[in-house]
């Protein structure tokens, strides 16, 4: 394992510059994790995404962040002083859902267009700057949604460095630009669009398609052009840099004070804790409850790539009796969740109170929950589900919290990671449910459907792992049902479960598709189900996607 461990950190990363610094630090620090060391980093560069409600504004964000360039998201009327303290490089306007016209219309302020910074509106943020410039927006006569082909009308431009003359786009807008603001130019155009881009020479550009898009091939380039070429960026937004931005800020905010973190075993928690502990002196001192609802294997594997390998502070607590104690009669899927969740946040209340007094609290909460829960898309959204997260401790706790991946995606956690060092099993889990296997039985949980449950899961895991689709897979697994049907093995009627076997893929989580698993693989599975677990005698695959079903069936 230990070897293992070593390797990952070799390989972890393919960023250059981040296994430049694991080397260097390596030698340094031997088998501690490296986090000792800084890069040198620059002061970080941000580019502003301007939110006005587009459905595709975090893709923005991501976009610009794969090209190594930090970009944070904003809602429209954020005053200048707080993004001055961002050392902002550019501005990009997102899409939205509204008219100019609107009479609540949401536009830019006026700071955007007298920072003297480039811009690049898209879409509603396109038709906005126009406005706002004195061009005039119209309704389209024809409304454009889906393929189109730009077609580049300008030579020099620098969003086109590199890029062919005409390229395949997405278009998705009512709205359309009649005449453009004084002092810009029309850069390219489609066969619905004249002014498909246009652009001034102090560096403002319009974008009347989505490059953020998958169905835009060449975004990214459009996006690497604007933030090297025009906003001038380095791209010092990189795993080492973040981890040496976070060392010194957690320490900075922890001084000598004393700080626990609760252990999923998910990626999220084991990376805020790998990222907390060094910084603090290997001070941490984590809480892994055992809620008696986790997979076969799981809570060992946990305890022994943070005990053993990272050699650091775990309280571990076998709570299973006490949860499944709790969950006795309850059929109710609500019911199953609150029961969990509260008892979560007992056991561990008890469990940190043990520890006498603690000052803060590390939590993995990331960049999406951080945009849900302040987005204005989300404001009036109905409740589906309560999601009991670790991320979700109790308020009246008197802890401070530590959150070191609040400005992160899941892929970035993922590389920071491995940049630290976690082995790629633990990186590349797929998410797992806080109320666990609870929630995957359909009806009462006992300790015999968790068995059964279990055995059904680990073969689902094996041979999605065996056809090497885990990763790519955003989540599969077993549900046992509460169907019992009548089946036959040897001469002998049986009288057995039904499992579900659900397998799907999604981008985050907000909407997935069901996996085109192949028929030879759910074959295997239902082979390898009925004939090796117990009182199982029939197997279904879920095809059903998000929405209208969720990905968990409770
Ligand atoms: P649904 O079932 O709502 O799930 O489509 C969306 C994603 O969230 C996960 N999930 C949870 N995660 N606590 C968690 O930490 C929860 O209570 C919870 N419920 C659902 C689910 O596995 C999927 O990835």
């Amino acid at each position: 394992m230990e070897n293992e461990l070593q390797s990952h950190r070799i390989t972890a990363s393919d960023d250059v510059e981040v296994s430049a610094y694991l080397e260097i630090a390596r030698e340094l620090h031997g088998d501690q994790p490296v986090v000792e060391l800084k890069p040198p980093p620059g002061k970080r560069e941000t580019i502003v995404l301007i939110d006005f409600g587009s459905q595709y504004s975090m893709l923005i964000a991501r976009r610009v962040r794969e090209c190594h360039v930090y970009c944070e998201l904003v809602p429209y009327d954020t005053p200048w002083e707080k993004i001055a303290s961002l050392n902002p490089r550019g501005f990009i306007l997102s899409g939205g859902p509204a008219s100019v016209y609107d009479s609540e219309a949401p536009l830019a302020l006026s700071y955007i267009y007298e920072s003297h910074l480039p811009v690049m509106g898209i879409c509603y943020g396109m038709q906005a700057m126009v406005y706002q410039l004195g061009g005039e927006v119209a309704s389209g006569a024809k409304h454009e949604y889906g393929h189109a082909i730009l077609h580049v009308s300008s030579e020099n431009c620098p969003l086109f460095a590199g890029l062919p003359p005409s390229l395949p786009v997405w278009m998705s807008h009512g709205d359309q630009i009649m005449q453009m603001p004084p002092g810009f130019k029309a850069l390219a155009y489609t066969e619905n669009s004249p002014f498909a881009i246009i652009g001034s020479d102090s560096g403002i550009f319009g974008l009347q398609f989505h490059p953020e898009v998958s169905h835009t091939p060449q975004g990214r380039a459009i996006f690497q052009n604007f933030l090297y070429r025009v906003c001038g960026c380095q791209g010092n937004w990189t795993s080492a840099n973040f981890i040496a931005e976070s060392v010194d800020k957690i320490r900075e905010q922890v001084g000598d004070g004393r700080v626990v973190c609760a252990l999923s075993g998910g990626v999220d928690s084991a990376v805020t804790a790998t990222l907390v502990d060094p910084a603090i002196g290997n001070k941490l001192t984590c809480i892994f409850i055992n809620n008696g609802l986790l997979r076969r294997e799981e809570p060992e594997r946990v305890l022994n790539v943070f005990k053993r390998n990272l050699k650091m502070d775990i309280v571990y607590v076998d709570a299973t009796d006490r949860f499944l104690e709790q969950l006795k009669g309850v059929i109710d899927p609500e019911a199953k969740r609150q029961l969990i969740g509260n008892e979560f946040i007992e056991v561990f209340e008890e469990e940190a109170a043990k520890l006498g007094k603690v000052d803060f609290l590390a939590q993995g909460t990331l960049y999406p929950d951080v945009i849900e829960s302040t987005s204005a898309q989300t404001k009036a959204s109905a409740k589906i589900k309560s999601h009991h997260n670790v991320g979700g401790l109790p308020t009246r706790m008197k802890f401070t919290l530590i959150e070191p991946l609040r400005y992160l995606f899941k892929d970035e956690v993922r590389e920071v990671g491995l940049a630290l060092g976690l082995p790629e099993d633990m990186i590349w889990r797929q998410p797992f449910p806080g109320p666990g296997l609870a929630i995957r039985i359909i009806g009462e949980v006992t300790k015999d459907k968790l068995e059964i449950l279990r055995a059904a899961d680990w073969i689902v895991m094996n041979e999605i792992k065996k056809a090497k689709l885990y990763r790519q897979l955003w989540q599969s697994f077993a549900v046992l049902t509460d169907v019992k049907s009548v089946g036959v093995m040897g001469d002998y009627r049986t009288y057995g479960y039904l499992i579900a076997v659900r397998a799907i893929n999604s981008e985050d989580a907000m909407t997935a598709d069901w996996a085109r698993l192949p028929y030879d693989l759910l074959a295997r599975i239902s082979d390898r189900i009925v004939n090796e677990v117990p009182n199982v005698n029939r197997v279904v695959y879920d095809i059903t996607s998000k929405p209208p079903a969720t990905i968990e069936w409770e």
